[in-house]
C-alpha cells in the first residue's frame, strides 16, 4: 500500500554531487513516502522522562503524523500508545498533559489501561460498555487494545521510540552521536541525565518543510548573516556579550551513515577554562562556575563532553547544549508545514533562581518569540514557498562545501569533520536516501560501519 514516487529516489537525491531536489521541501507525494518510509520505521524522539515524573501521568506526544500518548505505568514503566480508540478511532487523550488511571474514550466509552497488574500488554482494552448485553460476553478484548510502539529506549532521560520491531538497537541507531547528546542531556556537574524539561513545551506551526530544521541543526555553522541583528543586540547569557561567546573551536562533525551530525568539538581531555557567562545575575554565575569545576574535578581526564555542541539526530530531533539548553522536535504536517516543539532543560538540582535565570533567558532567545528563532523561521518558509513553483521543482539545492576535504574525527565511530562543511547535511540526505530506498535494517545498520564515502 506504499506511495509511488513518479522520480527515482536518486535522482532527487545525488549525495556524491552534493545535489538534492527541491521535489524534496514541497512536493506532497514524497512527503507521504516519507511518512511511510521513514517515520513508521526510525527511532524517533518522543519526550523527556520528566514530563512523566508520577505513575500515571500521561503527555501527548507525535511520532510522524500520529498523535501518541507518553505516559508512565503503575509500575513506573515509560509507555507509548498511539492515541486514537481501537474501536472508531476517536483521541483517548483531548489535553496536552494529565494524570489517567485507565484512558477512558469519551465517543463510547471503552477503556484501555497500562497497569502492569490488571494487563499482559501496556494500553490493553479492559472495559466495554455494555459487554454483556449488547456484545453478549463475545467481544475478544485482548485483540483490540491500543497500538503500541515496537520498542522504547530512554536514554538519559530522553524518550525514544519505534514503530518497527526489527529496527537496530537504539544505541547501534545513534551510534557515537551520543558524545554530542550528552552534552545537552548531562547535568552541567559531569553526571549523566540528572536533567529536567523547565516551564512546559513550546509548540507552533511554520509554514515550511520540516526537513529544513533538522538540516540547519545539524552542521550549518555558516548562516551568521541571518543572526546579525541578535548579534548586535548582543542577547548572549551574560545579557552584555554576543550570543557566539562560546563557540570557538566548534567544528562540523558528520556521522555520515548514520544521518546524524553536530557542531561542537571534537573530544578532548583539556578543559577550556571557565568563562563568566551571567554577570549580571551574581547567583547564577556562581552556579555555572561551580558546576564547571565539578565537572573537570569528576571527569578528570576522560573523553570530556564540551557542552557547547549544537546538533540533528535524523530524522526529526535537534539539540542545543550550550545557553539555551533545549531539545527541540520538528513533526510533518504537509509537504509545506511542520509543528515545532521545543523542551528547555535545566539541572535538577539547580536553585530556583537558576532556574528563573534561564527559562527568562530561553524566551528572549528561543521559540516563536525569541529573536533568532524567528530569523531561522523566515529563511525556512521562504525557501519552502521559493519551492512550490513548476519552474523552481525542476531544480536542485547546492550542498557542495567541502566535499572530499573531510577528515576523520579521532576518538569517535565513524565520524568525520572539518571547520566548515556540508557533510554533515550530505549525511542527512544520504540516510534520508536509504530510507526512501526502502532498505533493510542490516543495510542500514551494519555492524561494521566504513566511513570511506565522506572522505
Ligand atoms: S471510538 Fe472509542 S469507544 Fe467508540
Ligand atoms: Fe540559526
Amino acid at each position: 500500500m506504499g506511495v509511488t514516487l513518479m522520480r527515482p529516489i536518486d535522482e532527487l537525491v545525488k549525495v556524491d554531487a552534493g545535489m538534492v531536489s527541491r521535489a524534496l521541501f514541497a512536493d506532497e507525494e514524497i512527503f507521504r513516502a516519507e511518512i511511510d518510509r521513514i517515520f513508521s520505521k526510525a527511532w524517533l524522539f518522543v519526550g523527556h522522562e520528566s514530563l512523566v515524573p508520577n505513575p500515571d501521568d500521561y503527555f501527548v506526544s507525535r511520532m510522524g503524523t500520529d498523535s501518541v500518548i507518553l505516559t508512565r505505568d503503575r509500575q513506573g514503566k515509560i509507555q507509548v500508545l498511539l492515541n486514537s480508540c481501537a474501536h472508531r478511532g476517536m483521541a483517548l487523550c483531548r489535553y496536552d498533559h494529565g494524570n489517567n488511571r485507565t484512558f477512558t474514550c469519551p465517543y463510547h466509552g471503552w477503556s484501555f489501561s497500562t497497569d502492569g497488574n490488571l494487563v499482559e500488554r501496556p494500553g490493553e482494552l479492559v472495559g466495554v460498555p455494555g459487554f454483556a448485553t449488547h456484545y453478549m460476553s463475545e467481544l475478544d478484548k485482548k485483540q483490540w487494545g491500543l497500538k503500541s510502539v515496537a520498542q522504547i529506549y530512554n536514554y538519559k532521560g530522553a524518550i525514544w521510540a519505534t514503530w518497527d520491531k526489527d529496527a537496530a538497537p537504539f544505541l547501534d541507531y545513534i551510534g557515537d552521536m551520543t558524545y554530542y547528546l550528552d552534552s545537552a542531556l548531562d547535568h552541567r556537574d559531569g553526571r549523566e541525565g540528572e536533567s529536567e524539561v523547565i516551564g512546559g513545551v513550546q509548540k507552533w506551526r511554520i509554514p515550511c518543510n520540516w526537513k529544513f530544521a533538522p538540516e540547519n541543526f545539524i552542521g550549518d555553522k555558516h548562516h551568521d548573516i541571518s543572526h546579525r541583528s541578535v548579534d548586535l543586540v548582543g542577547i548572549g547569557p551574560s545579557g552584555g556579550k554576543g550570543r557566539r561567546d562560546f563557540t570557538e573551536n566548534r567544528v562540523c562533525v558528520a556521522f555520515p551513515n548514520l544521518g546524524h551530525g553536530s557542531i561542537g568539538r571534537l573530544p578532548h581531555t583539556e578543559e577550556m577554562a571557565y568563562s563568566s557567562q551571567f554577570q549580571n545575575h551574581p547567583v547564577v554565575e556562581q552556579y555555572y562556575r561551580e558546576v564547571y569545576e565539578a565537572r573537570v574535578k569528576r571527569l578528570g581526564d576522560s573523553k570530556r563532553v564540551s557542552p557547547h555542541a549544537v546538533g540533528t539526530i535524523f530524522p526529526n530531533m535537534s539539540f542545543h547544549a550550550h545557553q539555551p539548553r533545549t531539545l527541540a522536535v520538528f513533526h510533518p504536517i504537509s509537504a509545506t508545514e511542520m509543528e515545532m516543539w521545543r523542551m528547555y532543560l535545566i539541572d535538577k538540582d539547580a536553585p530556583e533562581e537558576v532556574k528563573e535565570a534561564a527559562r527568562h533567558y530561553y524566551l528572549r532567545y528561543s521559540g516563536p518569540g525569541g529573536l533568532t528563532e524567528s530569523d531561522d523561521m523566515e529563511n525556512w518558509s521562504g525557501a519552502t514557498e521559493a519551492c512550490k513553483g513548476a519552474a523552481s521543482q525542476q531544480l536542485y539545492f547546492n550542498y557542495q562545501m567541502g566535499i572530499g576535504h573531510s577528515k576523520p574525527a579521532t576518538g569517535l565511530r565513524d565520524a568525520v569533520y572539518n571547520d566548515y562543511s556540508e557533510e554533515n547535511a550530505r549525511g542527512f540526505y544520504r540516510r534520508w536516501a536509504q530510507f526512501m530506498n526502502g532498505l533493510s535494517w542490516d543495510e542500514l545498520n551494519p555492524r561494521e560501519v566504513p566511513i570511506e564515502a565522506a572522505l
